[in-house]
């Protein structure tokens, strides 16, 4: 089992390029069933969830091959409508071959994610979407039945705004009779990706990246060409190793836009942020005060960076308050932050988080969710002494190459078994 070996003392210093978004090539893989044919990625990064991806549209009968940062998926007529809760289990955003396989053959059979580490993270609001535009959806033996001979555009307000539950009720309209109307949708710039790709295919789609979203329905889509858009997570965890460890980093290959929420905090927390329009950069900051911040759907302050900020947090001068609104129980890296020597008290949604300006000593610690790895990362750079990660095929699910990423930049961190 592999481990992290984090040692402290290092200001990073240099220049590093962001990798392709997972949350935009997951959804835009599955999208792939839509149309049969070779679809061509560019820009896909190498994680652990691309291959687990790819694992399950093999077991539906596409192929798929990599070539460096290029992904080639060939898609011909599904050999089973079933996505098996072997694969599923590995990989919540499974789910999201549902809206395609339903829209195109009429039939889905998908197992339940079941919950994670950051919540139970129900499906709920993807059914019900379905539904909408008239599948009828039976839950049996741990899987979804869902049937529907064509599927019939509709108005779907979500009462709660939901990434995935968005690109798949996105996904399954495009092949839908007539005009679905989508109120509330998620606006990340994830949702947007996708959004381009579809219509790429041949869908037509407007009013992404805004909370109504209009999807015309269409005969048939053909497969196309795309690059994956930044990873403003993996960026903004970037730019946090930067900060945190008074370093001066360049982050290229992204996009400001999409941080806009952390490059705010960062500057209200004393750091001096200079953008481009495809980079940001970190200048070195001696001290920083504690700012609070809520996490929200895009464009608020992003739940996926909570983890790494709360590490910017715990080293800052004064007292942050962190609000959590989006899962309910995302604070598991609170509990190994305060084993580096992090003053944190956590409640049910709010962390409250004492700054200790050079406070942290480094400790054995354990990855619990994708983030939190980051975020004990991020605390080993300043955490005096070594810090070993323990389970970090979790980071291995969302971050390409981190350590070598941040070995270029002059961190003392490497793999170890
Ligand atoms: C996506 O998850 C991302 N994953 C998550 O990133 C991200 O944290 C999340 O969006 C929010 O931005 C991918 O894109 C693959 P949601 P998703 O549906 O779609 C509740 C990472 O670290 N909800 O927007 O699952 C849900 O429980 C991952 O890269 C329902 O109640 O998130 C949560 O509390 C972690 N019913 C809230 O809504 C539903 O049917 C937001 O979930 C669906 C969701």
């Amino acid at each position: 089992m592999d481990k992290m070996l984090v040692t402290s003392g290092a200001s990073l210093n240099g220049s590093v390029e962001v990798s392709g978004a997972k949350n935009a090539a997951l959804p835009i893989l599955f999208s792939t069933l839509l149309a049969e044919g070779e679809h061509t990625f560019d820009n896909v990064p190498m994680l652990k969830d691309i291959e687990s991806t790819a694992e399950l549209l093999q077991s539906l009968g596409c192929e798929s091959k990599r070539d460096g940062h290029t992904f080639r998926v060939h898609v011909t007529k599904l050999k089973t409508f079933e996505a098996h809760y072997d694969l599923v289990r590995k990989m919540r955003a499974s789910i999201l071959c549902l809206g395609p396989i339903l829209a195109k053959y009429g039939e889905a059979v998908v197992s339940l994610p079941g919950g994670c580490a950051i919540g139970t993270r129900p499906i709920d609001l993807h059914l019900d979407a379905m539904k909408a535009l008239g599948a009828e959806i039976e839950l049996k033996d741990g899987y979804v039945l869902a049937k529907c001979k064509k599927l019939k555009g509709a108005t779907v307000l979500f009462e709660k705004t939901t990434v995935g539950g968005t690109e798949n009720l996105m996904m399954a309209a495009t092949l839908a009779e007539g005009t679905t109307i989508i109120e509330n949708a998620a606006k990340e710039p994830e949702i947007v990706d996708l959004a381009i790709y579809l219509n790429k295919m041949g869908a037509k789609i407007t009013g992404h990246g805004t909370s109504v979203m209009r999807i015309e329905g269409v005969e048939k889509l053909t497969p196309a060409r795309h690059s994956i858009m930044p990873d403003r997570i993996e960026a903004g965890t970037l730019m946090i190793a930067g900060a945190i460890t008074k370093g001066d980093v360049l982050v290229q290959k992204c996009n400001p836009q999409d941080l806009e929420a952390l490059i705010n905090k960062m500057r209200e927390s004393g750091f001096k942020i200079e953008t481009t329009k495809d980079s940001v950069r970190v200048l070195p900051q001696d001290k920083w005060e504690a700012v609070d911040i809520t996490t929200a759907p895009h464009p608020l302050f992003a739940t996926d960076l909570q983890a790494q900020f709360m590490a910017l947090m715990t080293v800052a001068h004064g007292t942050s308050v962190i609000t959590e609104t989006v899962f309910e129980n995302r604070f598991m890296h609170v509990n190994e932050l305060m084993r580096l020597g992090a003053d944190i008290t956590p409640k049910t949604q709010v962390a409250v988080v004492r700054g200790k300006p050079g406070g942290l000593s480094g400790a054995p610690v354990m990855a619990t969710d994708l983030r939190a790895s980051a975020s004990l990362v991020l605390a080993g750079l300043v955490a005096k002494g070594e810090t070993l990660v323990g389970r970090i095929y979790h980071l291995d699910r969302g971050y390409e190459n981190l350590e070598g990423k941040l070995s270029s930049l002059g961190a003392k961190i490497k793999r170890v078994q």
